[in-house]
């Protein structure tokens, strides 16, 4: 909409105030030449918008206010699968996705989301940091999308409405999924039926019973409220799936007309955000969990002979991705 004014009536029009959006109040800027579009389907306050608005305030002060970013929180621009189409057409410029949802355009990339694949948040982050994560990025050219930057998003478990407190008990239950063959896949080598549920419908789905639980990492059960329809918390971890700032190979190339080193600019201020949500990012999982005892969440933890059973429940998964062992050693070993 906003762009659609602008371009009707130019850049006077954008001191108008827009009531209802979440995203930050649009200053009388002269400057801006290029006014561009940046989605998020999370809060304001959660750390991946901080750090789009992060991203937003480099990009303004290294381009000396030529280039403005609006930051559409709360899933505004629509849900993830939608914003990525957009994005291969030009219509949103940036965004941050999870990585479950480009796998869906290109299933060699979810090696880098398989179950227990990672021990802990560090070896994730030397993979990510290393020659595979930057390989990663670029094959999201075929896709075309440009791939910036990895994003934090914790390791996932799983929370239900009644108390589940192991793999036995998970058996037949309804868990919903990401819009992922992969995650549905997970859910279902752990013996439960997955349930595709769009991240905005979750709470209503558990809350009306339509699903037994779902899974996400602490911050999200904590912002999203799903703490409150499904209050047991099996704390499993049983996956990683890092996040990805994109944007559209189509918004690059304008860039690059405004001024040559444009591209590069962006990419550089999405680093630097990117550093900025990781930071944010591990503070904000451990007071969500933090927050998530507090009021009273029944959390499970898992012994090693449980974890084990976790763990074997999903090595089909392994089998998938034989043709990638070598990839997968290589992650593993990282
Ligand atoms: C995480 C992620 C979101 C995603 C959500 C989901 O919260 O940050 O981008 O939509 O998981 O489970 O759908």
């Amino acid at each position: 909409r906003r762009q659609m004014l602008t371009a009707l009536f130019g850049a006077a029009v954008l001191t108008l105030p827009m009531a209802g959006c979440g995203h930050q109040p649009v200053q009388d800027e002269p400057g801006a030449e290029l006014i561009l579009r940046y989605a998020e389907n999370q809060p304001e306050d959660y750390p991946t918008t901080q750090a789009a608005l992060a991203f937003a305030d480099l990009v303004a002060q290294r381009t000396n206010g030529r280039v403005k970013v609006l930051v559409y929180s709360g899933g505004e621009l629509g849900a993830e699968q939608s914003v990525i189409q957009q994005m291969q057409f030009g219509g949103i410029d940036f965004s941050r996705v999870s990585l479950s949802q480009l796998a869906e355009y290109e299933p060699a990339l979810s090696v880098l989301q398989l179950p227990y694949l990672y021990t802990d948040a560090d070896q994730m982050w030397r993979v990510l940091d290393g020659t595979i994560g930057d390989e990663f990025l670029s094959m999201l050219e075929s896709l075309e999308l440009t791939g910036l930057s990895w994003f934090d998003a914790g390791v996932r478990s799983i929370y239900t409405r009644q108390k589940v407190t192991g793999l036995a008990d998970l058996q037949g239950l309804t868990i919903r999924v990401q819009e992922s063959d992969m995650m549905s896949e997970m859910i279902t080598d752990l013996g439960a039926k997955p349930v595709k549920v769009v991240y905005s419908k979750v709470y209503a789905a558990l809350h009306n019973g339509e699903i037994d639980g779902a899974e996400n990492n602490w911050p999200s059960y904590e912002a999203m409220g799903h703490y409150e329809v499904a209050p047991y918390f099996l704390k499993d971890e049983h996956t990683r799936v890092p996040e990805v700032q994109l944007a559209s190979p189509m918004v690059m190339e304008k860039l690059a007309e405004l001024g040559e080193s444009y591209p590069e600019i962006i990419r550089m201020c999405a680093r630097e955000s990117a550093k900025v949500e990781r930071k944010l990012w591990a503070q904000q999982e451990a007071e969500s969990e933090e927050n998530m005892r507090a009021v009273g969440i029944e959390v499970t933890e898992l012994d090693e002979a449980e974890k084990e059973k976790f763990c074997a429940a999903v090595q089909p998964m392994y089998d998938l991705f034989a043709e990638q062992s070598g990839l997968i050693a290589r992650i593993q070993q990282a």
